[in-house]
């Protein structure tokens, strides 16, 4: 009889650890990673090239046996249908979002839409700002520091001016200079306008801003804006600091449509390391641009995605503030370019 009690009492222990079991939820896995891609504007130079890289890196992480699909929208620079297809992708089960927000200052519809639906985010390329940042816990931000780009565009220069007489070209003692500027409210425009001149300056070099253009990142417009500099400051300009490379291939276009000579020439400086500014400095028509390194963003992206959805690997990614992954630039000259061309 008491055996029989024991046994009872036993049994009810069992069902009783069984239902708790059952009913506290373990978080379901997905075994299928769908991610979803929003990018401000595919026509951007830069940010085609990284976003071929980030369908690149999923396509190896699905080699490696994790089954991904992956939907690219393209905003075409309107925050609105950004808006949009961000709740399209949230329909078709995307478990994830990378995020390359139009407006920076404006991403409060995007979060509310991933929190309700518990999908996270990794920003990348357009930061938003700190405070948005801090409006959920799956919240994340892959990039580059700015600031680090300026400084490498201002020691380059500085390097390049201070081994060359002929870069004072009126011998006035002075750096006559121009800056073609990216979209305005953009981290990576004031930020490396102001960080490249304020280490021109530290490293000893005397400069004369004669002026500057906004031209949105687009190398069209910046023929534009250097055209314009060019009719006020005809043969005077003797650098061209770019906060892009789409920009500094603008800034020379202008310069070969108005025929100057090479000997009339000013030093060309960008930022990103694109095909196309490679090339440029290889041709030796930019002395330096500065790699704004797509290939690691991607990776980063990539991982950060697969962790996010499986919930393993976080440890293992280099978060700086537990939200944020940033990628080192690296300074492009005429001795490594070729390091860079993949
Ligand atoms: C790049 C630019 C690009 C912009 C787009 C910047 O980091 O340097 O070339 O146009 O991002 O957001
Ligand atoms: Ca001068």
């Amino acid at each position: 009889m008491k055996s029989k009690g024991y046994f009872a009492v036993i049994l009810c222990c069992m069902f009783f650890l069984l239902f708790c079991g059952c009913g506290r939820k373990q978080p379901e896995v997905p075994e299928k990673i769908q991610v979803g891609v929003a990018c401000y504007n595919q026509s951007d130079i830069f940010l085609g090239e990284l976003v071929s890289c980030l369908k690149q890196q999923f396509e190896q992480l699905e080699n490696s046996g994790i089954e991904i699909t992956v939907l690219v929208r393209d905003a075409a620079g309107s925050q609105r249908t950004q808006d949009d297809q961000v709740r399209e992708l949230i329909d078709m089960n995307c478990n994830v979002l990378c995020v390359n927000l139009v407006d920076r200052a404006d991403p409060s519809e995007i979060i509310d839409l991933a929190r309700e639906n518990d999908v996270p985010i990794i920003f990348f390329n357009r930061e938003p700002v700190a405070e948005d940042m801090m409006q959920w816990e799956k919240l994340y931000y892959v990039g580059a520091k700015a600031q680090q780009s300026g400084e490498m565009q201002g020691e380059l220069a500085a390097d390049a001016i201070a081994e060359n007489a002929q870069a004072d070209r009126n011998r006035d003692g002075k750096i006559q200079y121009v800056v073609l500027e990216g979209e305005p409210g953009h981290q990576d425009a004031i930020i490396r306008t102001e960080s490249a001149a304020d280490t021109l300056k530290s490293k000893g070099i005397s400069l004369d801003k004669l002026g500057s253009g906004i031209a949105n990142w687009d190398r069209a417009q910046a023929q534009n804006r250097m055209q314009q500099l060019l009719s006020q400051y005809p043969n005077q300009i003797e650098l061209v600091l770019a906060n892009n490379d789409a920009m500094v291939l603008g800034a020379i276009d202008a310069y070969e449509k108005l025929n100057y000579s090479e000997a009339a020439l000013p030093v060309f400086f960008g930022i990103d390391g694109t095909e196309a500014g490679l090339e440029a400095v290889i041709d030796g028509k930019v002395e330096a641009t500065i790699y704004n390194d797509k290939e690691g963003q991607a990776r980063a992206i990539g991982n950060l995605a697969v962790a996010a959805v499986t919930g393993t690997g976080m440890d293992q990614l280099a978060f700086e503030n537990e939200k944020y992954i940033y990628l080192p630039y690296q300074k492009v000259t005429e001795e490594n370019v070729r390091e860079f061309l993949y």
